[in-house]
């Protein structure tokens, strides 16, 4: 919410909470910029000397905290880690309370949350920039890197089938969101009850429309994968639901990607994951660790990604 961003010229919202902030040509710009940033790192050394971020996490991490201080850090700026793993956000202080001293003193918050009410909570009243570095909700992060990272490896991302098997959680909801916005055909495969937010699905399917994007809902994940470019999975069970580890193995009974699932792909067909991974759960070993595997390239493109994320909103 500060005066002259880049996000502000582009007349975008100077918060990244749901991921549909962004309509399809500012994503599009988005991934542009993430591209540059890599090819060309040097480039944007400098681009936020002096800014500063507040990591507030209250859940672990271990890509998101490390890409976005050593994104920050790489172009000038710096970030301070405030962790909230042992305290819920809000119960020390009021949500506005935190809002209101931190804006005197940073730049942006990037904040891992277990209610997106929240993030939202910090975002109304911080003017500054709040970014979303998961919730309960979305991880709209995570998914803008996985489509720079298929554009990558595919060149187009118009009509390439990305299947989606397991839980329909925060990953899901995010990657329909990016996915209906820069044209993909999601397959989303999830046993009954473990669906993504209907409201959600409803939003993708709305912007689909303009995009010539395409939305399935299915149930066996053999159906969405067949043909696919890639297939993507998350755990089983996101952190806030471990109460429910025993019930979920149960209900993902056939939903590992395991070497016959792989099989079922395109020939070019690549295993993506946001990680962390839970081998011998929602993946095998072999998945994990064989050549079609591109989740480490989705865990670096966190990086670049965040970076451009950092540029279109701070600088
Ligand atoms: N994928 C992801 O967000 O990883 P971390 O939980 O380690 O940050
Ligand atoms: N769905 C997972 C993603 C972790 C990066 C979770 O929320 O725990």
């Amino acid at each position: 919410m500060t005066a002259t961003t880049l996000a502000t010229q582009l007349m975008i919202s100077s918060d990244l909470l749901t991921g549909t902030e962004w309509n399809a040509s500012s994503v599009r710009e988005l991934l542009q910029l993430s591209a540059d940033i890599k090819a060309r790192p040097d480039r944007y050394r400098g681009a936020l000397t002096g800014r500063v971020l507040a990591l507030i996490f209250e859940k672990p991490s271990l890509r998101t905290r490390v890409t976005f201080e050593v994104g920050i850090q790489s172009m000038g700026g710096s970030a301070v880690f405030l962790d909230h793993t042992q305290s819920r956000l809000g119960e020390r202080e009021s949500l506005t309370d935190v809002a209101r001293s931190l804006e005197r003193w940073v730049h942006g918050i990037v904040a891992r949350v277990f209610e997106q009410t929240a993030l939202e909570a910090l975002a109304a009243k911080a003017k500054i920039p709040v970014i979303n570095a998961l919730s309960d909700r979305f991880h709209p992060c995570q998914a803008l890197a996985d489509f720079f990272t298929l554009e990558e490896k595919f060149g187009s991302l118009r009509g390439l089938k990305l299947a989606y098997v397991g839980d329909g959680n925060n990953v899901c909801n995010s990657l329909l969101l990016a996915g209906a916005r820069l044209g993909a055909h999601l397959r989303v495969a999830t046993p009954a009850g473990y669906e993504p937010a209907p409201e959600i699905v409803a939003e993708a399917r709305r912007t689909a429309r303009e995009t010539k994007a395409k939305i399935e809902l299915l149930r066996d994940p053999a159906e969405a994968v067949t043909g696919a470019q890639a297939v993507y999975t998350d755990t089983w069970t996101s952190m806030g639901f471990e109460k429910e580890a025993c019930e979920r193995k149960a209900a993902f009974a056939g939903f590992q990607v395991n070497d016959a699932m792989m099989e079922l792909l395109a020939p070019e067909g690549v295993f993506m994951h946001c990680l962390p991974a839970h081998r011998g759960a929602e993946v095998t070993d072999e998945v994990m660790d064989g050549e079609r595997c591109i989740a480490f390239d989705q865990a670096e493109n966190r990086l670049h990604v965040q970076k451009a994320i950092l540029l279109t909103l701070l600088s």
